[in-house]
């Protein structure tokens, strides 16, 4: 079976093939260097940048995957048939999942393929399959699942392919979210969570230059998230301080300031990320966690959730770094599962607030 996928719902461009186990291109353009000067993803040129870019990350995909230019010869692919195009349909931002809806669809006609709309949040989820170009691992159910990206945190109880039920998500900011606000507190810049990772490393104490401890938004009883307050802590400690206009003041923050804070800032979102999760096994009797989404690239994360499964016994797995942050292969292999169940149909309409996780 041969898929071809598309993925536009925030900032990046990717196109990808996937042929049974392998792997054939992922090709992903990042659209960072637009996004830099403003702090953040701007909807309206994300949506411009993709629609550019799309035929050519396509093109690439095409050609990494072994079809020949020129890709069409006498109405006919010029290489094996694709059996089904498939695309993120939400969440994501409206403008740019109609880049994908609509470069899919063309894709599917012309090539007489099937064409499906999936979830791009399970496309996290089961990116953790993927070693390398080739699908050698396998998601064990049932499990709890754990997505941490820029625009979503949510935590799933995964009963097989298609079956996830949802235990909580955030309520007001997701994890990747603080992380990008914090940075942009910090005057550090775009993408926020790489460059706090970094930030944090060079801390020598959490306690230097006052940054102190952030608190552990856990809200008692459920499962849902909160990061929105840890934000506007990290604002009130800055405040504190370096004063009033600390906004503007914000670059000439020490050095050994900014890293006190984004270490501070990072235990409290994985310590949070861990415990809710720790939690969620415990109340459900399971063994298992896979963990996917930008944030799951986080070294820190990843760190502590390998402690507390030895302490705790249970097994967590996470999806390669480079498949944690967005990319077509992982929709491909959301397409993959619906064919392998026989099932590829559903909505194609763009759902921006794409809540429904579950397709069997
Ligand atoms: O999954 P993703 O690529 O996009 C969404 O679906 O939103 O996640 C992007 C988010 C951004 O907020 C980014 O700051 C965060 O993931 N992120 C990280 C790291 N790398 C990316 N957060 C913490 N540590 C990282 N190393
Ligand atoms: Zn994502």
């Amino acid at each position: 079976m041969r898929i071809l996928a598309f993925e536009t719902t925030c900032d990046e461009t990717s196109v990808s093939v996937l042929c049974g186990r392998r792997l054939l291109s992922n090709i992903v353009f990042s659209q960072i260097k637009l996004h830099r000067k403003y702090n953040g993803v701007v909807p309206e040129l994300a949506s411009r940048a993709h629609l550019e870019k799309i035929p050519h990350v396509l093109g690439r995909a095409l050609g990494q995957a072994g079809y020949r230019r020129p890709f069409f010869k006498n109405g006919r692919l010029n290489g094996p048939e694709i059996d089904a195009v498939v695309f993120s349909r939400g969440p994501g931002l409206p403008g740019a999942l109609l880049v994908s809806r609509m470069a899919g669809a063309a894709a599917a006609r012309l090539l007489g393929a099937g064409f499906a709309g999936v979830n791009h949040l399970e496309g996290h989820f089961l990116a953790y399959e993927y070693e390398g170009n080739a699908l050698t691992r396998k998601i064990k159910f049932p499990c709890i699942g754990l997505i941490a990206s820029g625009g979503h945190t949510e935590l799933w109880k995964a009963h097989d392919y298609g079956r996830y039920a949802v235990l909580g998500r955030t309520r007001d900011d997701a994890a990747g979210e603080a992380f990008d606000k914090v940075a942009k507190l910090l005057g550090l810049g775009y993408p926020g969570g790489p460059v706090v990772e970094k930030t944090a490393l060079k801390a020598s104490t959490r306690r230097q230059g006052g940054a102190a401890d952030f608190p552990r938004p856990y809200l008692d009883d459920s499962f849902d998230f909160s990061f929105s307050g840890l934000k506007t802590a990290v604002a009130y400690r800055l405040r504190e301080l370096l004063g009033a206009d600390f906004y503007e003041k914000r670059k000439k923050a020490t050095p050994g300031l900014a890293a006190a804070i984004c270490l501070a800032f990072e235990e409290a979102v994985t310590d949070t990320l861990v415990h809710k999760t720790v939690k969620a096994l415990k109340a459900y009797g399971l063994k298992r966690a896979v963990v996917g989404g930008g944030v799951a690239a986080n070294a820190r994360l990843r760190r502590k959730f390998y402690e507390s499964a030895a302490k705790d016994g249970y097994e967590v797995g996470f999806a390669e770094k480079r498949y944690c942050t967005d990319n077509a292969a992982m929709i491909a292999l959301c397409g993959a599962k619906r064919l392998e169940r026989g099932r590829l149909g559903g909505s194609v309409d763009i759902a921006p607030d794409l809540a429904e996780v579950s397709w069997v």
